[in-house]
């Protein structure tokens, strides 16, 4: 067969496969990296926030989760090519508001925990078609521990000294009243293909 047949036959083979977006593999491959990613995100955190706890009590880590939160967050998204953050329905940041994708990936998560899912391993992914292309867009369950009271639990929970700077710092805070086994957000991971 001569060239020009040849590229007249893998052309449409090769554009079918742009329009099906990644294959199988490449799939598992961006899963398996947004499953590092948010999972070195939470132990990173959750370190932080208890070694924080120890040395300067509740009030001080605050700024753990204000400040260093959105910096390992980013610091993912660099190493992995990702954008990574975090969200919830009821969020304590005003730029914490989850988007239609990731409102219902929660709902689906919580779903599967009342269903008897351990709350650590629960996530979900999808790939999404949006105007602008096509995107990979994943999801893990942030569950509510113990250590997370101090900040998000119920009024008997939260230190006074929390409840003023919490108050005072973020007027509009809908993230209290929690208990441990709740879903208090996701992480929350996306990619342009
Ligand atoms: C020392 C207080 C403190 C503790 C303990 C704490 N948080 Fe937070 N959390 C905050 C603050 C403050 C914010 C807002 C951060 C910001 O400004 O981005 C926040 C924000 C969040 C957000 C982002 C969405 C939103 O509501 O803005 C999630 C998700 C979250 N926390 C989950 C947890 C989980 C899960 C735990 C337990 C493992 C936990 N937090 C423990 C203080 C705390």
């Amino acid at each position: 067969m001569k060239a020009p047949a040849l590229i007249a036959l893998a052309l449409p083979v090769m554009l079918a496969a742009c329009a099906s977006g990644p294959s199988a593999e490449e799939q598992a491959a961006m899963t398996a990296d947004a499953r590092k990613a948010s999972g070195a995100l939470i132990q990173k955190l959750g370190g932080e926030l208890k070694a924080a706890i120890n040395e300067k009590g509740p009030e001080g880590a605050i700024s753990v989760c204000k400040e260093r939160a959105p910096q390992i967050a980013a610091d993912m998204s660099k190493q992995f090519n990702f954008d990574v953050k975090r969200v919830s329905p009821k969020n304590r940041n005003p730029a914490g508001v989850p988007d239609a994708w990731e409102a219902e990936a929660q709902a689906g998560l919580e779903k599967r925990l009342a269903a008897g899912e351990k709350p650590e391993t629960l996530d979900t992914w999808q790939i999404v078609s949006t105007p602008g292309g096509k995107q990979f867009r994943y999801a893990k369950a942030l569950p509510v521990q113990p250590v997370c009271l101090t900040c998000h639990g119920g009024p008997a929970d939260i230190p006074e000294g929390v409840k003023a700077r919490l108050a005072t710092e973020y007027p509009l805070d809908k993230a209290t009243g929690y208990a441990p086994g709740m879903v208090r957000g996701i992480v929350s991971i996306k990619r342009s293909l």
